[in-house]
């Protein structure tokens, strides 16, 4: 069982829950009016719809509402466990730099805000090409930051395109933490593009290892662009450390996931040139 925090119920019941279920349009267990086949078929599209356009008299944020309503939980359990256990010491977070791709609403942050707590400082950076995922994820992490889960030092802010991301002067040892939860299920997503944006986002950022956590559903289905993946991250300088598909317990159902976490050592030389380029 993950060790959800209270704070992280609340905001969960005052953000997410309460607007739907007090909702007008909420009757007979139908979340907003709408049959829960129906959403998962159409408005949230396991994850992958177009979350910026209305649909069936559904706004884009009541589209993201669902999707954090009806998914985003179990996802940040697994993260829990995940953190928790794949980076099991806290201090390996002090001011690291953590980029979510496919964050939705942010949902590997409010992980994150669970396990470090406020203890530690790091940079957090969603990447969502949905505008209205970045804009509810935003109004999560505030949350988070007005009830002070954060660090004051913690950083955090939401990007629909990585390339454009300005990570800043050029970090030493500091660790970079790349996470790729659900990210993969889509067979969509074009693999040697995600990862010729880690390479390259791993390079603005600095000189610290990396680490790549990646979580996705344990069915087969959802794990066929896994080994495409593999291949072309290790040829890109990751190693894979983990790989499993485990039976993950929690109080709605069990369920398998499979999880796998890449690393890529530190640089340890530097060319002068690249500095003064
Ligand atoms: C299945 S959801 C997972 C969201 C979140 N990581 C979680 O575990 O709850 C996938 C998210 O990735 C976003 N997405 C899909 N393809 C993307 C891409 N190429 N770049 C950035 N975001 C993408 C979608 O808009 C969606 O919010």
């Amino acid at each position: 069982m993950p060790n959800r925090k209270q704070w992280l119920e609340e905001l969960r019941t005052r953000m997410i829950v309460r607007p739907i279920q007090e909702d007008e349009r909420t009757r007979y267990g139908l979340p907003l009016g709408k049959e829960v086949s129906w959403i998962f078929n159409h408005a949230i599209g396991g994850g992958q719809a177009n979350f910026d356009e209305p649909i069936g008299g559904l706004t884009p944020q009541e589209r993201v509402m669902l999707y954090a309503y009806l998914n985003q939980k179990a996802h940040v359990d697994e993260l829990i466990h995940a953190f928790a256990k794949l980076v099991p010491d806290l201090e390996r977070f002090r001011n690291a730099t953590v980029i979510d791709i496919g964050c939705g609403p942010f949902t590997a942050g409010l992980a994150l805000a669970n396990v470090v707590g406020a203890g530690v400082a790091y940079r957090y950076f969603g990447i969502d090409h949905s505008a209205s995922m970045c804009e509810f994820g935003a109004r999560l992490a505030a949350r988070v930051e007005a009830i002070n889960e954060f660090h004051s030092g913690t950083e955090v802010s939401f990007h629909q395109n990585i390339d454009e991301i300005d990570f800043g002067r050029i970090r030493g040892g500091e660790i970079t933490i790349f996470v790729l939860s659900y990210l993969l299920a889509s067979t969509s997503i074009d693999v040697d593009e995600l990862v010729r944006q880690i390479k390259s986002a791993q390079k603005r950022v600095g000189l610290g290892a990396t680490v790549l956590l990646y979580t996705n559903t344990g069915r087969e289905s959802a794990r066929k662009l896994y080994p495409d993946f593999c291949s072309k991250l290790t040829a890109a300088g990751f190693v894979e450390q983990i790989e499993e598909v485990e039976l993950f317990k929690d109080s709605d159902k069990d369920r398998l996931i499979h999880y796998a976490l890449f690393v890529s050592p530190p640089v340890s030389k530097v060319k002068t040139a690249e500095f003064f380029a």
